[in-house]
Formats: structure tokens, C-alpha cells, sequence
């Protein structure tokens, strides 16, 4: 008896403690909470119009090892019913799943225009349930065409005062148009959204109030294939009674800035297409759209602009309140119905270009009587705001150059025929203010002229334009160089970034040029979050794929070039890759695929012999011989074309063989592997010379892309790469020799062939050709070219990202030791693999991978080695903790391995690796 009595207390002894236990747990699991919401990877977005949008969120904890077992989304209609738990649009009731990046809506089919409003709880691996997150939402664009009841209005040119004739003649520069119309509403409103498409660009007023805070909008693309169109809830704008909407169109690329030289696609004259959906109390709705009742004017105060040339404003003929109702627009024209551009109406799935920050001068000059020259400090894309007061009619007239002359006047020649010249016409009386609204200039100094007076430092403030993505990493280092260079290449990258990445901002290019980012662009995934950006840039190549399956080096195609060349248009097959393993975006790749298919497909029917010959480019931009030379002319400096089209082909096959593995298409997976191998053999055999252990002429980048794409024969690949190691250290004196091309890929095929040292030696590099020579000669961006401080103004940009590579993927996955596990991809395991090279003494780096914050810190001092590392919760780790015995390594204090929640795997080159879950971890080796 005694004794059952004593089990029966043992036993209710373990069930307190359990109970205690699980109590401890479920509290802790409650303080987790999931939050960071996102729709389509974006917070909150107006508009989206795909039928079963993709939902994430980040589990805020930083206990270890915490991971989700199961989640239940409510999607409601109202903010009420999600308020009380109700999920009318989607309750997906306990999913018993890990996802929480990528899970897609699967509730009710949703209406166009309907806002979602939605939280998130997730189950941890002990079973307890979380808070609800905060609630998020998301609205509906128009989901199907046959809603859009609105027409296509404006002014075709020459047919009315303000137009210009179609043909004008480079530089092309409308005037703004000026579009309005009043509107009763009768009944009280619930709610009101209204969606447009201002082509090119444009800006939305109701009732005197600017609607939405984009800039150079909508979104850039061939509209003749996709047109976006921006939504917007409008509720608070619109009233009971009389109401005005009004739009002024810019010129942006619809009307294209040249015609010639290259052929520039154009569009037509700007055009608008409006509905705004009233949705009344009593349950009824209506709609106001564009049509012939609106009214036009072209002899607004925007008398000329475009993007290259920049826009002139008379202040003496603005239109006072013209977006208010009792506008006396009898003087305007009637609105002419034109032709649709052509192309799909899309909502713009990405961050819109907004003006993103200021700029105060840090100086500014005299070098000429009456000409003043601001230095803003930086290299940037935007635009400037002028304050200024004095009599009618004067002009003052702004010019935006990125380098100054040695007089101290502005430096113009590498902006070719770009005029970027701003022209305002004063009205007079007092202080004024001017920004201008359709065109954008890429510059440091401005050149004010005209100005009443002397300016004072107030006069102009810069503002900084471009897409507007959240920052997605941090980094610093021990190395003061290397910091001032990453610097440099974030503000080259945000500098073009304006809804597809460009070449420069500056001169009369700014195209989307794809050879740039094919490989580099998933080195910007650590600087902004722009997956969404790159999403629609793979949409615009798929879009701009003619029939044959050729994809052209510029896209969207405003330079309608298709040279079938491999390493521009391979961009389609690499960039979807990159995002599969930033973001597991596998519906991208669902939707690119067929265009990649075709493409490879078209690119192998041309191949003969197991070669490629198919380039246009070259190892574009290698350093050349002479200082002002933008190309080389030396043969052993250049690497042939048919081994950069061959190598890269080679590895858009594989990628492509991935692509269908993962898409489950076995054929194709098969054709392409088999394509590939017989690249391999034909490169191989024609120019690999084992003699020398050199492919041709032996080449930095000749080498470089084998090496990159295992290409090399068996057994060769250490001399190769001892080749390679000698043409930078002996024949280059520690600098590189590689253009675009091989620029991309030489950091991390150095790196992880153990030569980390040498990258290193590269990219600390002060004397030409290297991005710190840049720095020393006062670049606060990338050049586009090594020698940018002597080469011909004609190809001379000051602020292009193409010669960065894969600086910045080097500096986070292998230096900082943070990188995606294609098997376990957008981070959901990390790849943590610090690689101390060169003087290092210390790195901290952050990633905002889409599970949350990745970070890793470390320092070294002597033998010593020490590493912070932070792996999000639902995300695991592999640790590289450099260390010949993992006897010497501590965590938090104690031996590794018998830390909480680290797991030994094994010692591997030189470094003991750990399996680690979420949390915060503090590892140290050596002495
Ligand atoms: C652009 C480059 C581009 C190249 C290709 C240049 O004008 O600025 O970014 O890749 O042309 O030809």
C-alpha cells in the first residue's frame, strides 16, 4: 500500500513537473509571436492582382532552436471580423506544416478591389500555440480585364495646341498634360479606389490633395506587351457633392527621349486610363472613368520634359487649384479618345520609386560670375529642390554633372548628348519652391545659374530618387577601404534601381542592360530586398522573348537589341536561379521557365561543333593598356568570345537542368544536361592546352569561368587555378585583369579553392586597375570603367554597378560566412562559413533573410578566433568554426560540444562545423 502510495506521488510529482515544464514552455512559446507580414514579399500592398497571392512572415524569437510545426492563416473581409477570429475570406485552420515564407492564399476566390485583412499563429516544436500576429492586409487590384469600363484619353501630337509633331526630332520634350474632370457623388461613400495607368509617367490629384507618394510612375516596361497600373484607396479624398480628379502625364519612355542612334522603341504620345470605383453605403457602386468628358490642356507650366534632357517649368502659367472643382477649364480642349498601348494591364508587383532621401550641399563655388556650383557629397540619382525669390519671368536654370573640370565648372562630356538642364521661370512675389517631376539626373555637382542674387546654401537640396526597397544587410570590417568601397557600391546600386536595374543614370542611356547583373545581382539581394524588383525584370525579359525564343541585351527592349548573343541575354536562366535560393521563389521560375526553356533551346541550335560562337560583348570592359582607352586592343588581354559564350552556355544548361528537376520535368532535364556535357568536351577540347594548364591565351577570365562552372577536366583544376593565381599575383601585381564577365564570378572561385587571400589582395587594391583606386581618386560610387579618371568621355559613366562582380556576394556568403543552402533554400539553412583572409582582424555582417535576421560577427586576434552568430527562428545553421580541434572550441563559455543546442557534425578544412538551430550563439576557438 505504501509503496502505491509513494509511486502514486512520484508520479504526481512528474506530472506537476511536467505540467510546470510545459506551463515554462507554452509561456515562452506565447511570447513568440509571428510578425513582419508580407504579401507577394511586400508589406501591406495596394493592388495585387494575382488570384492567389504568396504570404510570409518571421517568427520573432530568440530562443533556441525555435521552429514552427503547423500555422493558421484568417484571412478576413473585414477588420472586425478578423478582430473576432473570423476568417470569412480563409481560414486555413492548423496547417501542419513548417512554411512560413512562400505559403499561398488558397481561400475564397477573391473580387477585384477588396481589401484582406489577415494574421498569422504558428505551433512550435512542442506543440504550443503562438499569439495572433498583429493584423496585416493587403487590397485587390482589377482581377479581370473585363472590368476596366475606362478608355484610353489624351492628345495625340500635332493635333491641338501644346503637341508636337510625332516625328519631332531628337531630343524629343512635350509638355506636360494637364487632365481633369469634376464628379458629383450623390450618397454617402464607403469606399473609393481608384486605378490608373498614366503612361509614361504621371501623378494623380483628388480634390487638390496628391494621391499616393510615387514618383516617375507607373512602373517601366514594353507597353505594347505590359502596361502597369497603380491602385490606390481613396476613401478620405473623396467626399459627398462635388468632386475633381485631375493627372498631369509626363513623357517618361512612352514617348521615347531619342529615336536614333540606337533605334529607340517609342509608344505614342502620353495617355491615361482612370476608373475610380465608388462604393456607397446603401451597397450600390459606380464608377468614374476616363473618357471624351475629361478635359485636357498641354499649356501647362511643365512646358518641356524628359528624362535625359531634363524639364522646364514656367511658374507663370500654373494652373491654380486645377485639381479642385470650380477650375475654370473652359479654355482646356476636350480630351481626345486614343489607341491602348497594346499591352496587359498589370499591377506593378514591386516597391515604387519614391524620393528616398536629401541631400544638403557640403559646399559651394564661384567659378564664374553669376555660376554656382553645389557639391552635394555624394554621387546619386534624383533630382534637386530649388528656393528661390525674385521678380516674374526671371529663369533660373540647374545642369547636374557627376565630376568637375579643373576650373570648377561642371565636367559634361560623358553625358553625351543628355542636356540634364532643368529651366524654371519664376512667377515672382514670394520665396518659391521647385522640384521637378518627369525627368531625373545622375550627378553630385550642380551647376545653378540665372539665380537672383547669390544663392545661399539653402538655395538647392538634392533628392534622392529610386525604387524605394527596405535595406536588406549590413556590413563592416576591420578594413576602412573595403568599407568605403561597399559603400560606394550600395549608392551605385541605388543610384539604378528605378523598377528595373539600369546601366547608369546619368548620360543618354540608363537601359536595362542584363550582361550587368547576371551573376552581380545576387550580391544587391544583401544591400536592398529587391526579390520583387528582380522578379519583374525576369517578367520584362519573358516579356521582350520574340518568338524564336531570342531574349535581347536590354530590357525592357526600348534598344530593340537582339544579337543572340549567350552572356546579355543569359541573364534569363541565372538571375531566377539566384532567387530560388534567396527565396525559394519557386512560382518565378514556374513562370519563367518555358521562356528559359526557349531560349536555351534557341541557343543550342546554334552551337556547332559543341561550341557557342555566339558573342557581341566580349569580357566587356577589361582594363585596357592605354589609360584612355575604354577597350583593350591587345589580344592577350581579351578572352575569346566562344569561351565566354560556351562556358556560359554550359552553365545555362545546368541551371536549366535544375530548374526542370525542381519543376519535375525529367526530359528536359535530361536534354539539357546532355547539351551540356558535350560543351564541356568541346571547350575542353578546343582550348584547354594542358601543357600550360591554360584555356587559349590563358586569360584571367579564360580561366575564371571554368573554374566557376566546373568545366575543368578532371584532375586539372589545381593548375588551373594555380594559373589563374599567378596571372593576378605574378603577372598582374595582386590585380585583376577581367572584365564584366569574369568579375562576377572570380572572388568566390578564388575563395573557395582556398585562395581567399588573393580575392582579398584584389579587392583591397588602391593602384589601377581596382575598385579602391576608384576610392583614392575620389569616387563615391562604382565607375563604369577601371581607368574612369582618363578614358574617353564617350563610354564613361561615374555610377554603374557592372565592375562590382561578386564583391559583395564574397564579402557576405564567404567572408561573413552567410550564405543560402540551395537544398534548404532562402535561408531556411544557412551556409555559415566565415573565411578570415588577408589582415582581416574583424567582420560583422546581417542579412534580413525572409525567415528574419541573419548575423554573423567575427574577430580574430592571434590563434584566437572568435564568432557571434544569429540563425532565425524556423532556420537552422552548419557552422564553420575555424579550428584544427574542436576540443579547443568553446560556446558560450563551455565546450562546444556540450553547448545547448549545437551539435558537433564534424571536422572539416581546417574548421570544426556544428548543426545549429535559432538563436544567438557565441563561439570561440584557439588559446
Ligand atoms: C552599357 C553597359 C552594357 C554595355 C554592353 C554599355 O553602354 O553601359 O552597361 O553592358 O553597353 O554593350
Amino acid at each position: 500500500m505504501g509503496s502505491v502510495c509513494q509511486a502514486e506521488r512520484v508520479k504526481l510529482k512528474t506530472r506537476q513537473a511536467i505540467a510546470a515544464a510545459a506551463f515554462l514552455w507554452a509561456g515562452l512559446a506565447l511570447g513568440a509571436t509571428a510578425g513582419a507580414l508580407s504579401c507577394e514579399y511586400l508589406a501591406d500592398p495596394e493592388g495585387v492582382d494575382v488570384a492567389a497571392p504568396r504570404l510570409g512572415w518571421v517568427i520573432n524569437s530568440s530562443r533556441r532552436g525555435e521552429a514552427q510545426t503547423a500555422y493558421q492563416v484568417l484571412v478576413a473581409s473585414t477588420p472586425q471580423m478578423l478582430d473576432r477570429g473570423i476568417g470569412d475570406l480563409w481560414n486555413s485552420g492548423k496547417v501542419e506544416s513548417t512554411d512560413s515564407i512562400q505559403v499561398s492564399y488558397q481561400g475564397q476566390p477573391l473580387g477585384s478591389l477588396r481589401t484582406c485583412y489577415w494574421k498569422v499563429c504558428f505551433w512550435d516544436q512542442w506543440g504550443n500555440a503562438s499569439a495572433w500576429s498583429k493584423p496585416a492586409q493587403w487590397s485587390t487590384g482589377m482581377l479581370t480585364p473585363g472590368e476596366w469600363k475606362a478608355k484610353w484619353i489624351g492628345l495625340d501630337p500635332g493635333t491641338g495646341p501644346g503637341g508636337a509633331p510625332a516625328s519631332a526630332a531628337s531630343p524629343r520634350r512635350l509638355g506636360a498634360r494637364w487632365l481633369r474632370r469634376e464628379f458629383p457623388v450623390g450618397k454617402p461613400i464607403s469606399r473609393a479606389t481608384v486605378c490608373y495607368s498614366g503612361l509614361g509617367w504621371s501623378e494623380l490629384y483628388l480634390n487638390g490633395r496628391r494621391i499616393g507618394n510615387e514618383v516617375l510612375s507607373p512602373a517601366l516596361s514594353d507597353y505594347r506587351r505590359r502596361v502597369f497600373y497603380v491602385t490606390h484607396d481613396v476613401s478620405s479624398a473623396v467626399r459627398q457633392g462635388a468632386n475633381a480628379i485631375g493627372v498631369v502625364l509626363g513623357n517618361g519612355r512612352f514617348y521615347a527621349p531619342r529615336l536614333d542612334n540606337p533605334k529607340t522603341e517609342t509608344f505614342g504620345a502620353p495617355k491615361l486610363l482612370l476608373q475610380l470605383h465608388l462604393e456607397y453605403d446603401d451597397g450600390s457602386s459606380d464608377d468614374v472613368v476616363s473618357d471624351d468628358s475629361w478635359k485636357l490642356s498641354a499649356d501647362g507650366p511643365i512646358v518641356a520634359n524628359n528624362e535625359y534632357d531634363g524639364e522646364e517649368y514656367d511658374a507663370r502659367r500654373e494652373f491654380v487649384d486645377w485639381s479642385k472643382t470650380g477650375f475654370r477649364d473652359a479654355a482646356w480642349q476636350q480630351a481626345q479618345l486614343v489607341a491602348a498601348p497594346g499591352g496587359a494591364l498589370c499591377a506593378p508587383m514591386i516597391d515604387p520609386i519614391r524620393v528616398t532621401g536629401a541631400f544638403k550641399p557640403m559646399s559651394v563655388s564661384e567659378p564664374k560670375p553669376g555660376m554656382f556650383v553645389y557639391d552635394l557629397g555624394q554621387n546619386f540619382a534624383g533630382w534637386c529642390l530649388l528656393r528661390v525669390k525674385g521678380t516674374s519671368g526671371q529663369q533660373v536654370r540647374l545642369r547636374f554633372a557627376e565630376r568637375l573640370r579643373d576650373d570648377g565648372t561642371l565636367y559634361l562630356d560623358n553625358l553625351r548628348s543628355a542636356k540634364v538642364t532643368d529651366l524654371y521661370t519664376l512667377k515672382g512675389g514670394d520665396l518659391e519652391t521647385y522640384e521637378p517631376r518627369f525627368t531625373l539626373h545622375g550627378f553630385r555637382y550642380v551647376e545653378v545659374t540665372g539665380y537672383p542674387g547669390t544663392p545661399g546654401p539653402d538655395a538647392i537640396e538634392g533628392r534622392v530618387v529610386g525604387d524605394d526597397l527596405e535595406r536588406a544587410g549590413e556590413f563592416s570590417c576591420s578594413n576602412e577601404l573595403l568599407n568605403r568601397i561597399y559603400r560606394n557600391v550600395v549608392w551605385g546600386v541605388r543610384g539604378n534601381y528605378r523598377s528595373i536595374p539600369t546601366d547608369c543614370p546619368q548620360r543618354d542611356e540608363r537601359q536595362g542592360w542584363l550582361g550587368d547583373r547576371a551573376a552581380e545581382s545576387r550580391g544587391e539581394a544583401y544591400l536592398f530586398r529587391n526579390n520583387a524588383l528582380y522578379a519583374k525584370w525576369v517578367q520584362d525579359m519573358a516579356d521582350a522573348q520574340r518568338d524564336d525564343g531570342a531574349v535581347p541585351d536590354v530590357c525592357p527592349a526600348y534598344w530593340p537589341l537582339y544579337n543572340d548573343s549567350v552572356t546579355w541575354p543569359g541573364c534569363i536562366a541565372i538571375i531566377p536561379g539566384a532567387l530560388l535560393d534567396q527565396d525559394a521563389d519557386r512560382r518565378l521560375l514556374e513562370r519563367a521557365y518555358p521562356a528559359i526553356a526557349r531560349w536555351l533551346d534557341h541557343q543550342v541550335s546554334m552551337v556547332k561543333d559543341n561550341i557557342s560562337a555566339r558573342d557581341t560583348y566580349a569580357d566587356w570592359c577589361e582594363p585596357p593598356e592605354s589609360p584612355a582607352l575604354i577597350h583593350s586592343k591587345d589580344p592577350a588581354r581579351k578572352t575569346a568570345g566562344p569561351i565566354l559564350a560556351t562556358a556560359y552556355l554550359y552553365h545555362c544548361l545546368r541551371l536549366g537542368a535544375r530548374y526542370a528537376r525542381v519543376l519535375g520535368i525529367p526530359e528536359d532535364e535530361k536534354r539539357f544536361d546532355a547539351r551540356a556535357d558535350g560543351l564541356r568536351q568541346g571547350l575542353n577540347d578546343r582550348f584547354y592546352k594542358k601543357d600550360l594548364a591554360q584555356y587559349d591565351n590563358g586569360s584571367a577570365t579564360s580561366s575564371i569561368l571554368p573554374l566557376a562552372f566546373d568545366m575543368v577536366p578532371a584532375g586539372e583544376r589545381p593548375r588551373v587555378m594555380a594559373h589563374l593565381v599567378d596571372k593576378i599575383m605574378r603577372d598582374n601585381n595582386g590585380h585583376g585583369s577581367h572584365g564584366l564577365v569574369g568579375g562576377q564570378w572570380v572572388n568566390r572561385v578564388l575563395t573557395r579553392d582556398g585562395h581567399g587571400d588573393v580575392a582579398y589582395t584584389m579587392a583591397t587594391q588602391t593602384t589601377y586597375p581596382s575598385l579602391g583606386y576608384m576610392v583614392t581618386h575620389g569616387a563615391t560610387t562604382i565607375w563604369e570603367l577601371w581607368n574612369g579618371d582618363t578614358a574617353d568621355p564617350a563610354m564613361n559613366s561615374g555610377n554603374h554597378v557592372m565592375l562590382v562582380g561578386d564583391l559583395i556576394t564574397w564579402l557576405y556568403e564567404d567572408v561573413a560566412g552567410i550564405a543560402p543552402d540551395e537544398d534548404r533554400p532562402a535561408f531556411r539553412h544557412i551556409l555559415m562559413r566565415p573565411t578570415p583572409v588577408g589582415d582581416l582582424k574583424s567582420v560583422k555582417a546581417s542579412y534580413r533573410s525572409l525567415y528574419g535576421l541573419i548575423s554573423s560577427e567575427w574577430k580574430r586576434d592571434g590563434a584566437a578566433f572568435s564568432l557571434d552568430v544569429t540563425v532565425p527562428a524556423n532556420a537552422t545553421a552548419t557552422v564553420y568554426v575555424p579550428a584544427n580541434d574542436v576540443a579547443t572550441v568553446t560556446e558560450s563559455g563551455k565546450p562546444a560540444t556540450q553547448a545547448d543546442g549545437v551539435r558537433f557534425l564534424r571536422q572539416e578544412g581546417g574548421a570544426a562545423a556544428f548543426e545549429i538551430g535559432s538563436g544567438a550563439y557565441h563561439f570561440r576557438s584557439g588559446p
